[in-house]
């Protein structure tokens, strides 16, 4: 604390910073076409700064026609590691459509995401799954009714743990806003899902936008903390990976029935983001510097978003899967027991499943995913990586593995993908090697450094050495994660990582 002013001085600096959101937006007028001059004079910003905004997003920096997903299924559609690159293309890390089992393109139409249920009443699927949908009115009375406080109590007595990777207790960070006095605060729904083999938050936003909606009305209720003065203000804001197109406009337009039906809370209104091209950009910090039109770099934390978050105001920032299922719980009162997995990669029906926290790896993939792909060898299965990039590689003699986010720390946001014996823990390494590389945000040295090396040590020794380098240092989430895959490879398949000389 300052001893003069009794703030926290840190929180004190952030609060300087606090302003208007402005009209305009930097990466919107990159993306517009404009150019780097035009976009410096229209923003007042030097030059250095707006180049350096467009040098960070994939979208700005290579504005192709047409792109070719180099995510980790469409990477090794097909049982090998493929190259997506195609000459006049630019590669994307993942739109989103890993069940299709082939290298994707932007030039195809997506294929409808496959969806099934393996619990009794599903709670994330529920008006995706069957003929129906939801009914836009009750989500929203649902979430009108209680109180701010009972909202709270009801979700902390949930125990709902956020469903974006780093499973949070959601009631603690709404608690959290709540607790700051501030005219303005805001709400984000993270539909950045950049983990390559994830589509569920793509599922939910597409056609189930509403139950996204109403969990946000839910928490802009319960961070305003006017009380019935009402003096304050919440706004909302839906971000949306880039390579989502149809997912964004049809969050746009599930906004503007909501509005027009007088839906949202009094004074609470929605926009939409879209991503100009990041992985780093899913990061709580980075997504709200992405929204405010800068480069997308993870930020020191504290103060936290729900202190000092967007344009300096108090944020809660929750995953698309997370907010969905607010509604369902303060309808139901009753704890959510379950949780969607995607399934991708050498299983015969890849889809969206949704199953009880507890399950097997194993017992997922049979009921969920149709078993092994029928092209498959015998044995078929040889690891999986779950939970993207900075997950976990469970090599086939552990898919009896309970999947639940103290189970399996590292579950993520429940992205699954399998591999054959044609795939070597070498190539899913490099793989993961490149991902790292080309998406670390280089706002810390350990990462920027680090990441670039990985491909390049020279035996086990010093590949450890290195990582933990990674894990100790690095400023956020990403550095810190990256690790974790590579040493399960390393653990599992040390033969196939670094093979004894002689053997190459
Ligand atoms: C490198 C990195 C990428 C992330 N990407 C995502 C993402 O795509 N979607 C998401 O919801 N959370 C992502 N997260 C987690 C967010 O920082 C944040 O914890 C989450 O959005 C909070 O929502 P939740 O509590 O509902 O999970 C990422 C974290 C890191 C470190
Ligand atoms: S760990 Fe990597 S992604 Fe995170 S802040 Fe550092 S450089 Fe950026």
């Amino acid at each position: 604390m300052h001893p003069a002013s009794g703030m926290n001085p840190v929180l004190e600096w952030a609060r300087r910073h606090q302003r208007e959101a402005p009209d305009e937006n930097l990466i919107d007028d990159l993306r517009a076409g404009m150019s780097v001059d035009q976009a410096a004079e229209r923003q007042g910003m030097p030059r250095a700064a707006v180049h350096g905004v467009q040098s960070y997003y994939e979208y700005l920096r290579h504005p192709a026609p047409l792109r070719v997903c180099a995510g980790t299924a469409c990477r090794f559609a097909g049982g090998w590691m493929t190259s997506a690159a195609l000459p006049g293309t630019a590669e994307v890390r993942c739109l989103g459509r890993c069940y299709e089992g082939r290298p994707c393109r932007t030039d195809q139409t997506p294929a409808p995401i496959p969806r099934r249920a393996l619990v009794d009443e599903p709670v994330v699927l529920r008006h995706v799954l069957g003929a129906g949908g939801a009914d836009p009115e009750r989500l929203y009375r649902s979430v009108a009714r209680p109180a701010a406080e009972e909202i709270l109590a009801t979700l902390a007595a949930s125990g709902l743990r956020g469903r974006g990777g780093a499973a949070f207790p959601t009631a603690a960070k709404w608690e959290a806003a709540r607790r700051v006095d501030a005219p303005v605060k805001y709400v984000v729904a993270n539909g950045d899902e950049g983990d390559p083999g994830s589509y569920v938050d793509r599922l939910l936003l597409e056609e189930d936008p509403h139950a996204v909606l109403a969990g946000m009305c839910a928490c802009a209720r319960a961070i305003d903390s006017s009380g019935a003065s009402g003096q304050n203000v919440v706004r909302g804001v839906v971000y949306v990976r880039a390579e989502y197109p149809a997912a964004a406009a049809r969050a746009c337009r599930a906004i503007a029935e909501a509005t027009e039906a007088g839906l949202l809370p009094p004074g609470f209104a929605i926009e939409v983001h879209v991503g100009a091209g990041s992985y780093v950009c899913g990061e709580e910090t980075a997504l709200l510097r992405g929204i405010e039109g800068l480069r997308g770099e993870a930020q020191p934390r504290p103060p936290y978003p729900t202190e000092c978050g967007l344009h300096g105001w108090p944020t809660v920032v929750q995953n698309v899967e997370t907010l969905a299922i607010v509604p369902w719980l303060l309808e139901s009162g009753r704890k959510p027991a379950s949780k969607a997995f995607c399934l991708s990669g050498a299983v015969a029906s890849p889809a969206v499943v949704e199953a009880g926290f507890g399950i097997s790896l194993a017992e997922l993939l049979a009921r969920g995913g149709g078993g092994a792909a029928p092209r498959m060898p015998c044995p078929p299965w040889k690891m999986a990586l779950i939970g993207g990039p900075m997950g976990r590689v469970l090599p086939v003699a552990a898919f009896d593995t309970p999947l639940g986010y103290d189970t399996l720390p590292g579950l993520g946001h429940g992205g699954v993908v399998v591999f054959d014996a044609a795939v070597s823990a070498r190539d899913l390494a490099g793989h993961l090697f490149e991902f790292a590389a080309s998406e670390s945000c280089g706002a810390c040295t350990p990462c920027r450094v680090g990441t670039a090396q990985l491909g390049h040590r020279p035996d086990r020794a010093a590949l450890e050495r290195l990582l933990d380098t990674l894990e100790l240092g690095s400023m956020c989430g990403f550095g810190q994660g990256v690790p974790r895959p590579i040493r399960d490879l390393l653990q599992h398949f040390p033969d196939e990582m670094f093979p004894a000389r002689g053997a190459r």
